[in-house]
């Protein structure tokens, strides 16, 4: 249990003492009149915050004014009430009411302490939970359209997918990571077209990605001038769909050496991993079984010139179709297949899909849709996220109008080597640390960020040293170890004058960080938002810089403040270093 949590069943209680006798009756009736449910919980009109002032404590809860409404009564007394029912707890060093009725925690010293010695003992652990209860969770994530190279905007799913899977396994789901390979439709039949026309086997095994890349892009440049070459295209699936075996030969080989490539982008992004990557043509055969279901059951009717569609009530969603006039699949039929697969080989909890928002009513229809269906129990969740916006790129997009992932990946690369070479020049292993920074930069950039509005890539603001940035936590990470190293060969008591209340200040700032390191893992879970765990950590970092500024650790007079303080540092680097992990961000120790 989080100490968040501890508190909020203090309160509870104490609520409950409170509402106890006279006027419970009313209180009890209002509150369920007020949640909308005869058997609604108290507890659910409980809610912490965290005060955004730390004059106003580590949590404040607004239950008395909720409270006051239902009972039309003066809030502070309410108040003043629970206050006064709070049973006396080791966890609480005080409670305190403040403004209209706001009640607010303090956590005890004590406690702060001993997490200290959790963080040290629980080393890499610290901050999982069993949350999860080991429930099933099927992330999605990545999913490009193959046979063209990954692009810069593929960066968005495939990050905060596998940070998503990340935080949602340490917080105790089972989590099953899938990506969705886009190795079905109609691109490949304007490949097949265009390698049959142009192309040459002994060009394309040499560079086969590229290659594919440059005969897509001629294929649209060709296909503008003369329309009829996307008849032919289609044509070519359609051959495909049927079976023609020469282009499924040209098929295999172009998804084998796509995903070749792609595995190769992912392994220099570092930290991408699949429990299993099954592409739409993985659901060929499982289609039939739902084409027939659904059209028994009228989910799927008659659309033109007998296209099968969906329907649906909602005015405000388009049909959807399912089945072409031709007979032949769609991307959504396949979708539907996929859902009813993941649904009887797992049993998941949830399926969530992070794919972004251009697809937001793509993913109301099929959920819409999978409703009707009996084997459908409302698992799916679309974790959106909105569009890549470049800033100060000067980045020439090299082929087909993509900016390719690879290209991005070494340019971040090439400059964070140029601000190690300035700002550290005698530091051993540049190159691997430009590697880690500049990966970490692009990936921290993009989780920093609130993923539902435009994401915006900006290389100055990646690499800078300030701010949220990956570079300042890393370089956080790497003086709270440069502490931790000097400390085994520095003086042990130093004598350097100390600000007695700004010391006490300073320290009690940043240890009241430390337990709500799991509660952020936890919420930023629920909400699918790994921008709340970055928030978490940068305010960690600042905190601990501010600290770091005012108390003497190594020079503290006293032999037990030094020890204690190392501690703090130890333990701050310590959820730097797993939170960081859970977004794929590496560290380094020396920077
Ligand atoms: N391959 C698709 C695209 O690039 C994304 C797939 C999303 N996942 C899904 N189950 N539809 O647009």
């Amino acid at each position: 249990m989080t100490t968040k949590d501890k508190i909020k069943s203090i309160i509870e209680k104490a609520v409950k003492k409170t509402l106890k006798g006279k006027g419970e009756r009313m209180a009890r009736a209002r509150t369920s009149e007020a949640s909308g449910s005869a058997t609604a919980e108290r507890s659910e009109l409980i809610n912490l915050e965290y005060p955004a002032d730390v004059s106003h404590g580590d949590y404040a809860a607004n239950i008395a004014m909720k409270l006051g409404k239902i009972m039309q009564k003066n809030p502070r007394e309410i108040a003043e009430q629970i206050v006064k029912n709070i049973s006396k707890n080791i966890l609480i060093e005080k409670v305190e009411i403040a403004g209209p009725g706001f009640i607010n925690f303090f956590i005890s010293e004590k406690v702060l302490k001993n997490e200290i010695s959790k963080v040290i003992k629980e080393k890499t652990k610290y901050g999982r939970s069993n949350t999860g209860k080991n429930k099933k969770i099927i992330v999605e994530y990545s999913a490009p359209n193959i046979a063209k190279p990954l692009g810069v905007h593929h960066l968005l799913s495939t990050v905060i997918g596998q940070t998503l899977n990340n935080i949602l396994s340490y917080i105790g789901y089972k989590t099953i990571s899938i990506n969705h390979i886009g190795d079905w439709g109609t691109q490949f039949g304007k490949l097949i077209y265009a390698y049959k026309k142009w192309g040459k086997k002994d060009v394309l095994d040499k560079d086969p990605i590229n290659e594919m890349l440059k005969l897509y892009v001629k294929f649209h440049d060709e296909a503008e001038k003369d329309p009829k070459l996307e008849d032919f295209a289609r044509k070519e699936f359609k051959d495909f769909e049927e079976g023609d075996k020469e282009n499924r030969k040209l098929w295999k080989w172009f998804v084998d050496e796509s995903l070749k490539e792609i595995n190769k982008t992912y392994k220099k992004l570092s930290g991408i991993k699949f429990d299993f990557t099954l592409g739409e043509s993985f659901y060929e055969d499982k289609m039939a079984d739902i084409l027939a279901e659904g059209k028994k059951k009228k989910i799927f009717v008659e659309g033109d010139e007998g296209s099968y569609i969906a329907k649906f009530s909602d005015e405000n969603i388009s049909p959807l179709v399912i089945q072409k006039k031709d007979g032949a699949t769609l991307y959504s039929t396949r979708d539907m297949a996929t859902l009813k697969y993941r649904i009887s080989r797992w049993h998941p909890e949830k399926i969530v899909y992070v794919v972004d928002m251009a697809q937001n009513m793509y993913f109301k229809q099929l959920f819409d849709i999978a409703k009707r269906f009996s084997w459908y129990n409302d698992e799916a969740v679309h974790v959106s996220f909105g569009r890549m916006r470049m800033e100060n790129m000067q980045m020439s997009t090299r082929k087909g109008n993509i900016i390719l992932l690879d290209q991005v990946i070494e340019e971040a690369v090439k400059r964070a080597r140029k601000i190690i070479e300035e700002k550290s020049p005698n530091l051993k292993n540049k190159d691997k640390v430009a590697e880690i920074v500049g990966i970490g930069s692009v990936k921290y950039n993009i989780l920093s960020q609130n993923r539902t509005t435009d994401i915006v890539f900006d290389w100055d603001k990646m690499l800078s040293l300030e701010g949220n940035s990956a570079p300042y936590m890393q370089y956080t990470y790497a003086r709270a170890h440069s502490i931790l190293r000097k400390a085994k060969t520095a003086k042990v008591s130093g004598k350097q004058v100390e600000n007695k209340t700004e010391v006490a200040e300073k320290t009690s700032q940043l240890l009241r960080m430390i337990p709500k390191f799991e509660e952020h893992l936890i919420h930023s879970a629920k909400e699918y938002r790994p921008n709340l765990l970055c928030q978490y950590l940068y305010e960690l970092a600042q905190k601990f810089n501010s600290f770091y500024n005012s108390v003497p650790v190594l020079t503290a007079k006293e032999p037990k403040d030094r020890l204690f303080r190392l501690k703090v540092a130890q333990s701050v680097s310590q959820i730097l270093q797993n939170g960081l992990a859970l977004l794929g961000v590496n560290v380094v120790e020396e920077m």
